[in-house]
């Protein structure tokens, strides 16, 4: 059942390009120029109407969230907040009927996200499922969704929800923009096209782990470790290091990279690595001086980047390629190399990667 793969979570990362596919098979269609989604279709006007969304979850998923915020924003020009669903439903939260409330969960079982859409509809608002599991108590709650067609995921660390999640709030946030005429017809043709590729580009990125292994094998004993990125990869930062320490056991922390001079900066020395995703179009020169930061203080770069990169690379411990994209999609690639290594450090420490301990794979206690 693990498909000759040692462990579900292996067979999950690389289960990822046909995930993303799956779940955007029959939506995305750059021939006919166009995505198609029957929920966002059927609600077309309350989504152009809302005053803002508003994306609650947990975990893995809150870290899609987070990508969710910087492409709805950027994209289409909708304000956004991501919310830890625990934390949103006990606020005494603001909710009118103006708002989009856009559930994200793998099991669609989460107690507190299933608490918190259950509070947001009484208030009025328009909520909408984004779940792996289908006919899930919070799939079942929403009035609309676009299901993430992942497949099931066994490996308690959830890796090809994520890109899934990704991917559906891409899907979404296109066709919004669309929609509200925030994205020009060349720039809209170019992102669909482009992400009809990003399945090939990861598949093209798994064929090799043998540098990840390498920087694992280095790494594995590291008691502490920094993630940081920016923009669109800050979140991919937060979610590096949840992978990092549920499997691992190793204390791994993710930061936006311009905030490390606010605090985490002082825990740098040479026996912390920091992982800083940096592709090029990113916020590339900004990112280029953190490191430059983190180099003064002897710590250990190990670094994202875009294929062919040379600066990072001159200044870097270790680097990791990733094929060239646009900002806005480096969150489905980037993330695949940092699953890589908490996986492969996790098994060279002797963890047990899919069943670590004291975690459930779906959290139904608040
Ligand atoms: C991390 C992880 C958890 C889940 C979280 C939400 O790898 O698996 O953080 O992401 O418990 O679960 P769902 O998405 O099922 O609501």
């Amino acid at each position: 059942e693990k498909g000759g793969y040692e462990h579900f979570m292996l067979k999950e990362i690389y289960e990822q390009p046909k995930a993303i596919f799956d779940t955007f098979r029959g939506r995305l269609l750059p021939d006919q120029n166009m995505i198609k989604m029957g929920g966002l279709f059927e609600y077309k006007d309350r989504f152009l109407n809302a005053d803002r969304i508003i994306i609650v979850g947990c975990g893995t998923s809150w870290h899609a969230g987070l990508v969710g915020e910087y492409l709805f924003e950027d994209l289409a020009r909708i304000p956004v907040e991501v919310e830890y669903a625990s934390e949103f439903r006990y606020r005494n939260p603001v909710i009118t009927d103006k708002d989009v409330v856009i559930a994200i969960s793998q099991s669609g079982e989460t107690a507190d996200t299933l608490a918190a859409i259950k509070l947001a509809k009484q208030a009025g608002a328009l909520i909408f499922g984004v779940c792996n599991v289908v006919g899930s108590s919070i799939a079942r709650e929403t009035h609309a969704g676009a299901y993430t067609h992942a497949g099931p995921e066994i490996g308690v660390a959830s890796t090809k929800a994520f890109t899934a999640q990704v991917t559906v709030l891409a899907l979404l946030s296109i066709q919004l923009a669309k929609l509200k005429g925030t994205l020009n017809e060349t720039r809209y043709h170019q992102l669909l096209e482009e992400l009809y590729s990003i399945p090939s580009k990861i598949e093209y990125m798994l064929k090799s782990d043998k540098q990840v292994r390498a920087i694992s094998e280095k790494y594995k004993d590291a008691q502490n470790c920094l993630y940081l990125g920016r923009g669109y990869n800050f979140p991919v930062a937060l979610e590096g290091a949840l992978k990092l320490k549920e499997i691992s056991y190793i204390h791994a922390e993710g930061y936006p990279a311009a905030e490390m001079k606010h605090g985490p900066i002082a825990l740098i020395d040479e026996n912390m690595p920091v992982f800083v995703i940096a592709p090029k179009n990113g916020q590339y020169d900004k990112i280029v001086s953190n490191i430059q930061e983190v180099k003064a203080r002897n710590g250990k770069i190990i670094a994202i980047v875009s294929e062919g990169d040379e600066e990072i690379a001159k200044m870097a411990d270790f680097t990791l390629e990733i094929p060239d994209s646009s900002e806005a999609f480096s969150p489905l690639l980037t993330t695949i190399p940092l699953q890589l290594l908490s996986y492969h450090i996790a098994v060279m420490r002797g963890c047990n990667v899919d069943q670590p301990r004291n975690l459930a794979k779906s959290v139904t206690v608040e």
